[in-house]
């Protein structure tokens, strides 16, 4: 069983990873992810962002920015990031579009709200991020911010099964890792049922080498037990 000074010491060295990473490729991340974004990414988040439920929105890892232009209309949204110079671009995306956007930088495997604060809670391309021993701390992380009858919405890399996307994938795991602090094999999908979430929809493409996830955090009995 990991104890609570080897779990910070983890937590710790994940932030460290992402800030090295994310502080240096802030300045040219949207332009080097620019041909993902506009040649299937947007499609997806706007595929994602279709499960919002109305009302407060977290956006966990917000980033750049980028899934923005697709919050619902009305909704009161929150992002949050642990890179200053992340959050620094996303402000100025928001000031761009013309939307109000709280940004806060903050963990997320420590976030500062009360349990069951937003109706839906948004990670898109964050969780593979994360080491295999931090899945489950950060789902039920989200899974506590989120109210019963809620929904959490992930998008992610996953390890495709299609010889050729794999050969693709491990040509470039070193540059993702360098570059996002990240890898195309998160392992959050073995955690679900562990952080009690109920999956709605969980759905491949690009072959199978992204999956969405659509998920119903436990209520509030069943939060007692995990
Ligand atoms: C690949 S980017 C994805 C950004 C955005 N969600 C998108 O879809 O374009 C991953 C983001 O997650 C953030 N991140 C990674 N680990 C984090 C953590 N423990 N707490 C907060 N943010 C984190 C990084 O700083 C980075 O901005």
């Amino acid at each position: 069983m990991t104890t609570a000074t080897e779990r910070s010491a983890e937590v710790e060295a994940q932030v460290r990873e992402v800030l090295r990473a994310y502080e240096r490729i802030a300045p040219v991340y949207d332009v080097l992810d620019g041909l993902y974004e506009w040649s299937w990414k947007r499609r997806l988040r706007a595929e994602l962002f279709a499960h919002a439920l109305p009302g407060r929105l977290l956006d966990v890892g917000v980033g750049t920015g980028c899934n923005m232009p697709f919050y619902p209309k009305d909704a009161s949204v929150v992002g949050i990031d642990a890179s200053p110079a992340m959050l620094a671009r996303a402000r100025a995306r928001a000031s761009r579009l013309g939307l109000s956007v709280e940004l806060r930088r903050m963990n997320l495997l420590e976030l500062g709200f009360a349990d069951g604060s937003f109706d839906t809670v948004v990670a898109t391309f964050v969780l593979l991020c994360l080491p295999d021993e931090l899945q489950l701390p950060a789902l039920r992380e989200l899974a506590r911010v989120t109210r019963p009858g809620g929904r959490i919405l992930l998008l992610d890399y996953h390890r495709s099964s299609r010889t050729a996307v794999r050969w693709w994938m491990r040509l470039l795991s070193g540059w993702l890792r360098w570059a996002f602090a990240a890898r195309f094999d998160p392992t959050t999908e073995r955690h679900l049922a562990e952080a009690g979430l109920r999956t709605l929809l969980h759905a491949h493409r690009m072959g199978d080498g992204v999956t969405l996830h659509v998920l119903e955090p436990p209520a509030d009995g069943e939060r007692a037990a995990l």
